[in-house]
């Protein structure tokens, strides 16, 4: 599978040299930096071009040279260190596609500084060599469109991504039925799923009750609600395999009641979305479909008193449901390119009206994407939709979403594979 892609990724990288009319590219795997007057650092995040072609996501200070026309090199950091563990030297069917050279230490590195016709493609401060290009704009758009059509190796490892971190939305349920905290679960889907929180995609988003209402709710209380007091739960949580991210969400609620009827009604429509994210489609139609969507069941939970097109147009759905119906995913949990509508570069930005849309593309042949609807209670867009009395929000019917508040949202998120029809759906398997 690994071959494939490789031939993908050299086939897409070598067209962007040519057309930044450059020989080759050093790819960098980046550093940590440390905390202001401090020896301790950030995490250490892999640049996503890197990994794209090299399964190695923990160890900074890694090169690739990659040239037309020529086996690239990989410059593999291998520090001569007592107080860290060495990072492991590699396997897998990749290494054969590299010549691969350990350094030990910066020195080790070949002098790049009379390379000609070469870029670097690394973090903002990496690059040392006046001769290189950083980061080319003709180079960087061309490959950041055409990364978001996954090849087969790369939707395996998001599969697999998947497929971990469902058993530690498992877990994480069982807490949740058993009435422990929302540190306690997380700390069960660490464990489930054998992750740091540095290899998370992202931080886990674990809220009870009315914690769900905020969007990425990142505190984890330690302390347990009363039976009396647990309501609703709602994780928003991924994993990585290989340098590729799943992005979860699930919603539950502790009783069957209004709540987990609308959690259903919100599931099916999720389900039926997934089902449109088809070749040729434009996101952004998937994601005014969704506030339609919404709004309907928003109607029948009496919660609005208007239709969906009314609903949609004057904003009023954008109260409930305040994000975009999802992103590409893959090397990166929100994906880059998104916005870019061809390989110039070009961008379609997100209609007005929905201004935290991070897709808006047409949507071609093994693009990943999440479709991740909500409805939400969130005390600050409910507060200016009253202020609003005269406009939307004389459609709001205040006792019904009393009603729903004390359970704070609805998130249902799942990963999709694009295809000409019937799309493939990565977390219900
Ligand atoms: N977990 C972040 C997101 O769903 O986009
Ligand atoms: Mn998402
Ligand atoms: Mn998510």
């Amino acid at each position: 599978m690994y071959s494939n892609h490789y031939k993908y990724v050299s086939e897409i990288i070598n067209q962007g040299l040519e057309k930044a009319e450059l020989d080759g590219v050093l790819i960098y795997s980046g550093h940590a930096h440390n905390y202001f007057l401090d020896d301790m650092p950030y995490a250490f995040a892999c640049n996503p071009h890197f990994k794209w072609m090299v399964p190695v996501t923990e160890t900074p200070h890694c090169i690739i040279h990659y040239r037309l026309n020529a086996k690239p090199v990989l410059y593999m950091f291998q520090p001569q260190d007592y107080w860290h563990s060495l990072p492991k030297m590699v396997e897998g069917d990749w290494t054969a596609f590299f010549e691969i050279i350990a350094i030990g230490c910066k020195e080790d590195v070949p002098d790049f500084s009379n390379l000609k016709n070469h870029c670097w493609v690394g973090q903002a401060d990496s690059c040392e060599y006046d001769n290189l290009q950083h980061n080319p704009k003709v180079y960087m758009d061309y490959v950041h469109f055409h990364r978001a059509c996954k090849t087969d190796y790369e939707i395996e490892n998001i599969r697999q991504a998947n497929v971990l971190a469902l058993k530690g939305h498992n877990a994480a349920l069982q807490c949740f039925q058993k009435g422990y905290s929302e540190f306690e679960t997380h700390m069960a889907y660490m464990l489930a799923t054998q992750h740091n929180e540095h290899q998370l995609p992202y931080g886990n988003i674990i809220a009870q009750n009315e914690n769900g209402a905020v969007l990425h709710y990142q505190h984890m209380q330690r302390n347990r609600l009363s039976k009396d007091d647990l309501k609703s739960f709602l994780i928003d949580a991924g994993c990585s395999v290989n340098g590729y991210a799943s992005d979860i969400t699930r919603t539950y609620s502790l009783v069957d009641n209004e709540f987990s009827e609308m959690i259903k009604a919100v599931e099916k429509m999720q389900i039926a979305i997934g089902k449109r994210a088809v070749v040729g489609v434009s996101y952004i139609d998937l994601h005014k479909q969704a506030h339609h969507m919404l709004a309907d069941i928003l109607k029948d939970f009496d919660v609005i008193t208007c239709d969906a097109q009314t609903a949609h147009d004057s904003g009023l759905s954008n109260v409930f449901f305040p994000h975009g119906l999802g992103h590409y995913l893959g090397l990166q949990v929100h994906d880059c390119g998104g916005h870019q509508n061809d390989e110039n570069g070009t961008i379609l930005s997100p209609p007005e009206l929905h201004p935290f849309l991070r897709l808006t593309r047409t949507l071609q042949e093994n693009n990943v994407l999440t479709i991740e609807p909500g409805i939400y209670f969130i005390d600050m867009l409910l507060n200016k939709a009253k202020a609003n009395s005269r406009d939307m929000g004389k459609y709001i019917n205040w006792s019904r979403v009393n009603d729903f508040k004390p359970y704070g949202g609805i998130r249902i998120e799942d990963n999709i594979v694009v295809k000409a029809e019937n799309p493939v759906n990565l977390t219900r398997i």
